[in-house]
């Protein structure tokens, strides 16, 4: 059965085209139905144009407060027979009532290994600590800012000499690769949100293949 998914993004958009290159494949269980921006200017919005597929923006300066945003990005959605959404560097807070609402069908992916350096600025605060390891992580979103439960993760090293700009390359090489896997994961059932922590269908070698992609 083939899903129908939205991308929400804010800017460039580099996951959601690695989104949408993994949906061609004819086994991918899911099809890139909506790509919605919330920046008019975004410019991952005129790659998905490019693309073919169907697009949205809706201006989150229109709106008068959060939810009164929210509820229009809901109804964008339902018209669109959405039945999960990926929020692929969606720069904007989401009301609880709408992460409530799509709970289990929403997933957001974050350029940390979490719960490590949730927020902002991931890359300088792990070169600030010294850590030997890094990585990105895809979840379910839950009402608290990057906290919800963990679907797929990948590491990479942090090598001598390592600037943001280099360690940022390494973790979204990453990021493209996995992010796929997690949406195949949710939307062939291999992996479910159940009473808040994440269900795996069937049970991984030690270390789990998609959770460290190589
Ligand atoms: C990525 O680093 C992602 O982890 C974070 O926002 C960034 C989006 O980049 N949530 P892009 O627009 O997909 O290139």
């Amino acid at each position: 059965m083939t899903r129908r998914v939205a991308i929400l993004i804010s800017g460039r958009g580099s996951n959601m085209a690695s989104l949408i290159e993994a949906a061609q494949a004819a086994d991918f269980p899911a099809e890139i139905a909506l790509v919605l921006s919330n920046r008019p200017d975004a410019e991952g919005l005129a790659r998905a144009k490019d693309s073919g597929l169907a697009t949205l923006a809706i201006d989150h300066k229109a709106f008068p407060d959060r939810e009164s945003f929210d509820r229009a990005l809901d109804a964008a959605l339902n018209e669109h027979d959405i039945a999960f959404i990926c929020l692929a560097g969606f720069m904007r807070v989401l009301s609880d009532w709408f992460v409530e609402r799509w709970a289990g069908r929403m997933i957001n992916i974050h350029p940390s290994l979490l719960p490590l350096y949730r927020g902002t600025q991931t890359h300088r605060r792990a070169l600030e600590d010294g850590v030997l390891v890094h990585g990105c992580t895809v979840h379910f979103v839950v009402p608290e800012l990057d906290a919800g439960p963990i679907i797929a993760q990948a590491v990479v090293p942090v090598v001598p000499g390592d600037t943001q700009e280099s360690l940022a390359a390494r973790v979204i090489a990453q990021e493209h690769r996995l992010y796929p896997q997690a949406l195949r994961m949710i939307c062939d059932g291999t992996a479910r949100l159940e009473n808040g922590r994440v269900v795996f269908s069937r049970q991984w070698d030690a270390g789990g293949a998609l959770h460290s992609p190589t």
